[in-house]
């Protein structure tokens, strides 16, 4: 796929695997795309796993993320891990701002937004996602919501910081329920999202910033999903939990 910007699809475990099956899911994904260099894939195994999961990819082209940390560099905050604590783990991504994140754990634009800097400051690409729920689309309030989740995720950062973010359009109706988003509703949305960082900062900056699409994405959704011009690759639940399913994903990427 011949694509203006390098595609980068990311498993998001969440609470999935034991460190034994962390490191079987890792090395099952490491046979085929050890040396994938034409898409950038990003495993994202609990905070558990990652130490583990890191001694499988050493030297590989495959990449560590996290799927949260807290905004502070270290502190009373029980529970909680720094962006410092995940780069010294070799972790380059961490997943904020999940919809998960969100309506479980109450997180809100501004959290996001400080979680979003201290990633930034610490040198770990942040992967912002966003998305509306199905009462919100029903409501035809999709733009609005996703405009004021992306402004309010990002507010603040420079033209340079925005270039290091990966925002993921995750409309919330479609994570784990099997639904995906039809590829010109995914599209929309994106090219959309585009606008916003355009009005945020400029041309090259909406040109640059890579958006993932998520939710239900699957082998067999997913080439049509990523031929979108505006799809630059995924964020995969489910299908991430497999090697075999996550690994064609990757490829329908390439
Ligand atoms: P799903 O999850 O692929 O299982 O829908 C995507 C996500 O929540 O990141």
């Amino acid at each position: 796929m011949d694509k203006v910007r390098k595609p980068i699809v990311a498993g998001n475990w969440k609470m999935n695997k034991t460190v034994a099956e962390a490191i079987d899911l890792a090395n099952g994904i490491k046979r085929d795309l050890a040396g994938c260099k034409e898409v950038d894939v990003v495993l994202c195994p609990p905070f558990t796993s990652l130490k583990a999961v890191s001694e499988v990819i050493t030297g590989t082209h495959i990449d560590l993320g996290a799927q949260n940390m807290h905004w502070e560099k270290a502190g009373a905050f029980t529970g909680e891990v720094s962006a410092e604590m995940l780069r010294e783990l070799y972790c380059h991504y961490v997943i904020l701002g999940h919809s998960e994140r969100r309506s479980y754990f109450g997180e809100t634009d501004e959290i996001v937004n400080k979680k979003t800097k201290a990633a930034i400051t610490a040198n770990l690409t942040p992967i912002v996602c966003v998305g509306e729920t199905l009462d919100e689309r029903e409501g035809g309030r999709t733009e609005a919501v996703i405009e004021e989740q992306v402004r309010g995720s990002l507010k603040g950062l420079s033209a340079r910081e925005l270039v290091e973010c990966v925002i993921a359009y995750e409309p919330v109706w479609a994570i784990g329920t099997g639904k995906t988003a039809t590829s010109q509703q995914a599209q929309d949305v994106h090219k959309f999202i585009r606008g916003i960082l355009e009005d945020m900062a400029d041309e090259s900056v909406a040109r640059t910033v890579r958006i993932q699409y998520g939710g239900s994405m699957k082998p067999a959704n997913a080439e049509e999903l990523l031929s979108m011009p505006d799809i630059d690759g995924g964020l995969i639940g489910g299908a991430a939990l497999e090697a075999r399913s996550f690994v064609d994903i990757v490829k329908a990427a390439m």
